[in-house]
């Protein structure tokens, strides 16, 4: 007798797809990113970095450039003035640089528009560092500096735990080099902390697939958010366009009215990132009672801390947790609700059409 086995579902543990597997290795991917890194007693976070940061750039593409909104995001709620930029924009039209520390994100390190970023940042005397998934990657060894995200191999071409990782690392970056601003430092650190575990929770209780195959069939979706849920909108989309094609558009809940209100119907789902009870979930429920209007189905993506659920039609819930690592929650809700709808289209979800891993051409 032989043994029949196959290397690459051997590879996947189980799993239908590698995009699944590594969905749910986000908790360890987390661990991994924080490990050593976080000394949760003292409220200090620890890197082998040495910057003394003014201001910030950050340049990326795809989901690396979410991850770069929201640490623009980051930087700022601490005072400092940091921006996010498309690398291939950044690097034909290069924005005047003052002290800036120029930061590429990029998982693969070898993204070619976010290496041409970085290398005009260079020339022009910048100070760069790269966030990246790849040690010894070319981002890694062109840069000043490199932070790795610690994510372990990633074999789906659209980016899952990486993206978790990168805005962990984000944190721990803006932590260690200017502080949490506004926010408590330690409240902070105990979020991040608790992290791979709210992950875990959220993974073994989800309705993300029961919302998929309601909606699978949908004209399109769009997905809102304001503030740290804006990246988290945006890269909602994003996977849901790469794996099963469907038309998605992600935008900031207020600029709904401003033009994508026309083609919201009763066959456009919306997806709502409403996190926390403040200013911004206020506004944005604003924006779902708008779409509720015109008939469109809600889905809610919420910590359960505003009123969102009485204007939605379904609620996909994230565990209690800071207004910071709510955005890696709800993004996993997002996540998986493309997998579920690629999955019941048929795609092939790990290796889509026309897309690559890793882009090294301009
Ligand atoms: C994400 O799912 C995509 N694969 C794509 O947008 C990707 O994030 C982008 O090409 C940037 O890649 P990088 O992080 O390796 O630089």
């Amino acid at each position: 007798h032989t043994v029949e086995w196959d290397a690459e579902a051997t590879g996947k543990s189980g799993y239908d797809h590698f995009m699944l597997k590594e969905i749910h290795e986000q908790p360890r991917a987390l661990r991994q990113c924080l490990q050593g890194r976080v000394d949760e007693l003292g409220g200090r976070v620890s890197l082998d970095l040495d910057l003394d940061v003014e201001r910030v750039q950050f340049v990326a593409c795809g989901t690396s450039y979410h991850a770069a909104l929201y640490g623009a995001a980051l930087f700022r709620a601490a005072g400092v003035p940091a921006q996010a930029f498309f690398a291939h924009e950044y690097a034909v039209a290069t924005p005047p640089i003052e002290d800036d520390l120029v930061v590429g994100v990029s998982q693969s390190g070898e993204t070619a528009d976010t290496l041409s970023a970085l290398r005009e940042a260079r020339g022009r005397g910048a100070r760069t560092l790269a966030v990246t998934n790849v040690v010894g990657s070319t981002m890694a060894r062109e840069c000043d500096d490199a932070l790795y995200i610690r994510s372990g191999p990633e074999i789906g071409v659209a980016a899952s735990k990486t993206f978790s990782a990168q805005l962990a690392a984000l944190n721990l970056l803006a932590l260690h080099t200017v502080g949490a601003g506004d926010d408590d430092r330690r409240e902070v650190i105990a979020a991040l902390r608790d992290l791979p575990g709210d992950v875990q929770a959220l993974l073994d209780d989800t309705d993300a697939e029961a919302v998929a195959r309601e909606y699978v069939d949908s004209d399109g979706f769009f997905f809102i958010g304001r503030d740290k849920s804006h990246p988290v909108a945006l890269e909602g989309a994003l996977k849901l366009k790469e794996i099963s094609y469907a038309h998605a558009e992600g935008f900031p809940a207020g600029e709904l009215k401003h033009g994508t209100l026309a083609l919201v119907t009763e066959d456009t789902p919306v997806f709502a990132v409403v996190t926390g009870d403040g200013e911004a979930a206020r506004k944005t429920i604003g924006n779902v009672k708008e779409v509720e209007a015109r008939g469109a189905p809600v889905v809610a993506v919420t910590d359960g801390e505003s009123d969102v659920a009485r204007y939605a039609d379904h609620v996909l819930e994230v565990p209690e947790t800071h207004a910071r690592t709510a955005a890696v929650l709800a993004n996993i809700q997002l996540q998986l609700v493309a997998y579920h709808v690629a999955n019941e289209l048929g795609r092939s979800i790990d290796k889509p059409r026309n897309l690559a891993k890793s882009v090294t051409v301009e």
